[in-house]
């Protein structure tokens, strides 16, 4: 058996009782029925009006863990706004004083339409293409982090051009491993991301970048993985990385996101203010004189969230195991299917009651792999009709899901004060074809007026 698998055995061990209360939201508390209330807001009730699925919100939670964040790391800690965007959330994070950090176009776009002013944002990507990169200098983001060399190419065009000169951070990677899944993990050599610290990479993109008159160099970046539970990983980088930055004497040293969470019964993980608190130490130690700096993203958002389903089929198999079937699936929570990663549940008509029994809860995509998870700990009297939650579900699942099968991707809501708002509304039928051009001339049920059938050639729409 190995170290994870007995892990495993050791949760499966422990989902017996109800659902532990730190996977939930700060606020979530038991209301009169038994049910689940966050932010004051009766879940049971929010899901009758609302629908399921549903994600809901913990607005306070997200408030306080971004106070938490600019407290340990002050001026110049970013969102990774990929864990979670939306309007109101990058307003959200804006509003309590992080920058956000910004992955693509896409993402920049959101964070300006939102109102975050562009100074506030950093640009990250290992592919950007020129025209975000020229979006984000007419934007005139805040910092720029510079991933290789096709990039610096690209960045002194647009600046020949007539861009502004950008302040950037050189992404570095300090060859360590995170010690987390494989497709997470960023920091080790073997990486798409950055400029390799180890065979001279970055010491040649840093004496290109700083003999170039079109940027200004103010800082290094890395960032070794996500859902990291050792603080150890990242004092291990942190050494690498002031090894690497000191003779350099520049302002700033970001060390990235990647702080893990605990996600199920038996998981601890350290806050944000320890995780700052080990990382600070460890660069006083090592005498670093830049600002240390960091781009948390799951930390921030993840068990902010709750997602509420209902239960639709219940299959038994006798001597094999038992499905329950919700109205979700993959496309609102990759997670379980890309890294194998594992939740628990609960049922929000009652919070506290013991869960004894054992289902696998899987989605209504069809595959056999929509599984949401694996060994579901649910109420004996679990049944068709009846909501079943997955905690810790506000990172990197609204964000990475999809509306395969034309499933109608669920809505956000932010609870808080007993007030309910949805954030994001839930896919309508009429979104599915939204972005569908029709061939010119063909009738509506597919038939052309003379009755052949896409007998015309394809031109591009309008
Ligand atoms: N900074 C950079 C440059 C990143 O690439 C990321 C995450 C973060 C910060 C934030 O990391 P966090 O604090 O959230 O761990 N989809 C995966 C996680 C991918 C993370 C990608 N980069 C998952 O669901 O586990």
């Amino acid at each position: 058996m190995t170290d994870t698998e007995l892990a495993r055995a050791d949760v499966l061990a422990l989902r017996d009782g109800p659902i532990p209360r730190h996977l939930l939201p700060d606020s979530a508390a038991t209301g009169p029925h038994g049910q689940l209330l966050v932010g004051g807001v009766d879940v049971t009730e929010l899901a009758a009006e609302l629908g399921t699925p549903l994600f809901v919100y913990d607005e306070d939670h997200l408030r306080d863990r971004c106070r938490e964040a600019v407290a340990t790391f002050g001026e110049g800690v970013a969102y990774a706004a990929k864990a979670f965007l939306c309007l109101e959330m990058a307003r959200l994070a804006h509003s309590e004083g992080l920058h956000l950090d910004v992955a693509t176009g896409g993402e920049l776009h959101v964070a300006l339409a939102a109102g975050v002013p562009a100074d506030r944002l950093v640009l990250h990507g290992n592919n950007k293409s020129v025209d975000e990169i020229d979006e984000a200098l007419a934007a005139g983001v805040g910092r720029l982090v510079v991933d290789n060399f096709a990039e610096v190419d690209r960045i002194e065009r647009l600046v020949e051009a007539g861009r502004a000169r950008p302040r950037v951070l050189v992404r570095v990677t300090p060859g360590v491993e995170a010690h987390t899944h494989e497709y997470t993990s960023t920091g080790q050599d073997d990486s798409k991301f950055g400029f390799n610290v180890a065979n001279g990479d970055a010491s040649a993109a840093l004496a290109r970048l700083g003999a170039s008159s079109r940027v200004d160099v103010v800082g290094i970046h890395a960032h070794i993985g996500s859902q990291v539970f050792r603080v150890d990983s990242f004092e291990r980088a942190l050494e690498v990385l002031v090894a690497f930055a000191a003779p350099l004497d520049l302002p700033e040293l970001s060390i990235g996101g990647g702080l893990g969470v605990a996600y199920v019964e038996g998981e601890w993980a350290p806050t944000i203010a320890q995780w700052g608190a080990s990382l600070t130490n460890v660069a006083r130690a090592l005498g670093l004189r830049a600002r240390l700096s960091a781009e948390p993203g799951r930390s921030l958002v993840a068990s902010a969230a709750v997602t509420v389903y209902t239960v639709g089929a219940i299959k038994e198999i006798p001597g094999v195991r038992t499905y329950a079937a919700v109205d979700g699936g993959f496309g609102d929570n990759p997670r379980p299917v890309l890294y194998g990663s594992d939740y628990t549940t609960f049922a929000p008509a009652a919070l506290d009651a013991a869960r004894p029994r054992r289902v696998r809860v899987v989605g209504k995509h069809c595959e056999s792999g929509d599984i949401l998870v694996r060994d579901a700990p649910v109420p004996a009297d679990l049944a068709v009709g009846d909501l079943l939650a997955t905690p810790v579900t506000g990172a990197y699942g609204l964000t990475m899901g999809s509306n395969y099968n034309k499933v109608l991707r669920p809505p956000a809501v932010f609870v808080s004060g007993g007030e309910a708002r949805v954030v994001v509304r839930r896919e309508t039928y009429a979104d599915l074809t939204a972005r569908d051009l029709l061939q010119p001339g063909l009738a509506p049920s597919g038939r052309s007026p003379s009755g052949a059938v896409g007998s015309r050639p394809v031109r591009p729409g309008p």
